[in-house]
């Protein structure tokens, strides 16, 4: 396929202040002298904020690195992710035609596309609000058919829920991302078959839905001044959930609560204390999956104790689900909450 520039383009382009810093701080990560090497991010950061490549953008992330114009444009046209036209405002749906999802109603979900946003691809709706295409397997298969909108898989769809999503889109709303159908994730379509027992244990979410729910970017552009994520992080202890009070999951202050579930899950680092009781911790690595490394991490977090965190809520799981440097998903994966609970009976049952 031909990849060429867009006869239309915008007269400029410049990075936000923020994002200017960003890619500057990508530079230096590479040697003196092989900047250069840092273009592909660079490139991306340029779409992730204008949602496309303009020629002006990439004579800036050229003139930035120190590169000739027609390399960047060599890396540009040669990667189908950088889009070289303008795209919708809202979003680029991104359709899965490949065998799997084209068996289980692909074509039914582009039918839509044509109707609802424009009847070929890479074109702009009336509104320009959107823009389609169709594209290869995008490792969803067990979730066909679906669609990547923004950043994020919009899976088992149908005709009806993707044009329902393209309204809430259009409305303003960011639809939550995962399955559509009701499935966690991609257990059998009439439920689990195996560790029934562990059915409803488990968070509200999977991993990937917990993460987009807390990052919220599935279709923001990104200015640069969004907190980043996957950094070390440490806070100050504010609260001591074992004064005395009930700690448990019902006990999350009343701005965390979670009732609406059309609502956005806001993440919340989860809840400290001081100082370990008694001068001295659980042994978190009990907690299969929970390594020393991570134990260290918990413990500068002011998380000591298997109840702390048998007792963390959607929203403490989500926020170190997501923040945990080397341990992105972990608590939900390897199922911590359930586990620390586990100790905390079997500790009990040593007691009595
Ligand atoms: S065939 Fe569509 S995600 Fe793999």
């Amino acid at each position: 396929m031909l990849r060429r520039l867009s006869p239309i383009q915008p007269d400029s382009f410049e990075f936000t202040p923020a994002n200017l810093d960003w890619a500057r701080a990508q530079m230096t990560k590479f040697p003196e002298g092989r900047q250069q090497s840092a273009i592909i991010p660079i490139l991306w950061r340029a779409h992730e904020q204008e949602g496309w490549l303009s020629r002006p953008a990439l004579e800036y992330c050229a003139d930035l690195l120190g590169m000739p114009y027609i390399r960047v444009l060599e890396v540009a046209t040669f990667y189908f992710m950088f889009k070289l036209a303008p795209v919708g405002s809202v979003a680029n749906i991104q359709i899965c035609g490949t065998t799997t999802c084209m068996i289980c109603g692909a074509e039914d979900l582009i039918r839509v596309c044509r109707e609802k946003i424009a009847p070929t691809p890479l074109t702009l709706s009336s509104d320009g609000k959107f823009s389609w295409e169709e594209v290869e397997c995008l490792g969803a298969c067990a979730n066909a058919p679906m669609a990547q909108i923004g950043k994020d898989y919009y899976e088992d769809l149908t005709a009806e829920r993707l044009a329902a999503l393209i309204d809430e889109m259009a409305a303003g709303q960011v639809p939550q991302p995962g399955p559509q159908n009701g499935r966690f994730s991609s257990e059998a379509m009439g439920g689990p078959t195996a560790l029934t027992d562990l059915v409803g244990t488990g968070p509200a979410h999977n991993a990937s839905v917990t993460l987009a729910l807390e990052l919220g970017d599935t279709l923001k552009r990104i200015d640069g001044t969004e907190a980043p994520i996957l950094t070390p992080w440490r806070r100050s202890p504010e609260k001591n959930p074992d004064d005395g009070e009930d700690t448990g999951p019902d006990d999350v202050p009343a701005d965390a609560q979670n009732d609406d579930p059309g609502e956005i899950l806001k993440a919340r680092p989860p809840r400290a204390l001081d100082a370990p009781r008694d001068g001295a911790g659980d042994d978190l690595t009990r907690i299969k999956g929970l390594d020393a490394t991570a134990q260290e991490l918990l413990n500068g977090l002011g998380v000591h104790h298997f109840d702390q965190i048998a007792h963390w809520d959607a929203a403490e799981v989500a926020w170190v689900d997501g923040h945990l440097e080397g341990y992105v998903g972990r608590v939900t994966q390897d199922e911590w909450v359930r586990q620390a609970r586990e100790m905390l009976e079997a500790r009990e049952g040593t007691s009595n």
